[in-house]
């Protein structure tokens, strides 16, 4: 959803209250990543953005190298169940979910080029405005050290950012180790960076978002507690 806000391009998630915290959005064309432990929602935050645009007909691409094309359909349309037009934004190609295998290949330089090249194409093919892919996390291991993984994560976020299109990236974190830096040498490539969390507060579960970095565009600094529910995200204002 395009939306203009402190004059720039922005297109909005569609998440109540996240938009919010974004002042509108993510700034069109920016690199953003979503870091949190597993199971703090990086997946249902990344789909649930794509899903609330293609109810506007704005067209994207989900990658997924986690799970099976068929399984992140079924585990979303499960988590989501007042989407009942999930299938619909599929067979209509608004939301064109691909399974990426992790290979070793992607250790040579070359493979690993042509592998971006391929994505450019699937994105011109489906033109889509925005790209998730969820997570950067199974491609640490097959790269020898945080360097070459950077270098590696660098060369693809560039190449996204000369496409002009707006992206999610997703990584997990490991709770004993916040700073690890998600295997990465720095996070300098992204434009955003969005937070996940989780904390027990009086026996329950409680989500929780923060916006830690958003380039060219102002952001909300505090901490919000989210809830999941069948109609989607909920951040709390
Ligand atoms: N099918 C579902 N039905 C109900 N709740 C779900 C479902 N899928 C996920 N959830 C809830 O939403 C939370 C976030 O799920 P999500 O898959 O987005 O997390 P994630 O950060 O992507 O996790 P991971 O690191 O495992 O990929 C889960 O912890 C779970 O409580
Ligand atoms: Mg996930």
């Amino acid at each position: 959803m395009a939306v203009k806000e402190d004059g720039i391009k922005k297109l909005a998630t569609g998440i109540v209250g996240l938009d919010d915290m974004l002042y509108g959005g993510i700034p069109v064309g920016n690199q953003m990543l979503i870091a949190g432990d597993a199971g703090t929602g990086k997946t249902l935050m990344s789909f649930e953005t794509l899903y609330r645009n293609a109810n506007v007909n704005v067209p994207s691409t989900f990658i997924t190298f986690e799970e099976g094309r068929r399984q992140l359909l079924e585990n979303v349309k499960e988590a989501f169940s007042f989407f009942t037009d999930i299938d619909d934004l599929v067979e209509k190609q608004l939301i064109n979910v691909s399974e990426q295998e992790v290979t070793s290949a992607f250790r040579s330089k070359e493979n690993w080029q042509a592998f971006i090249v391929s994505i450019n194409r699937m994105l011109k093919a489906n033109n889509s405005q925005i790209l998730v892919v969820d997570s950067l996390t199974p491609l640490r291991p097959l790269q020898e050290d945080d360097r070459t993984f950077t270098r590696a994560i660098n060369a693809m976020v560039s190449n996204f950012r000369n496409l002009g299109i707006t992206t999610i990236m997703t990584v997990e974190t490991s709770s004993d180790n916040k700073d690890s830096g998600y295997g990465l040498y720095g996070t300098f490539m992204f434009d955003g960076i969005v937070k996940l969390s989780t904390y027990n507060m009086e026996g329950s579960f409680q989500y929780l978002v923060t916006v830690v970095k958003m380039r060219r565009s102002n952001h909300r600094n505090s901490s919000m507690p989210f809830e999941i529910t069948s109609k989607g995200l909920n951040v709390f204002r």
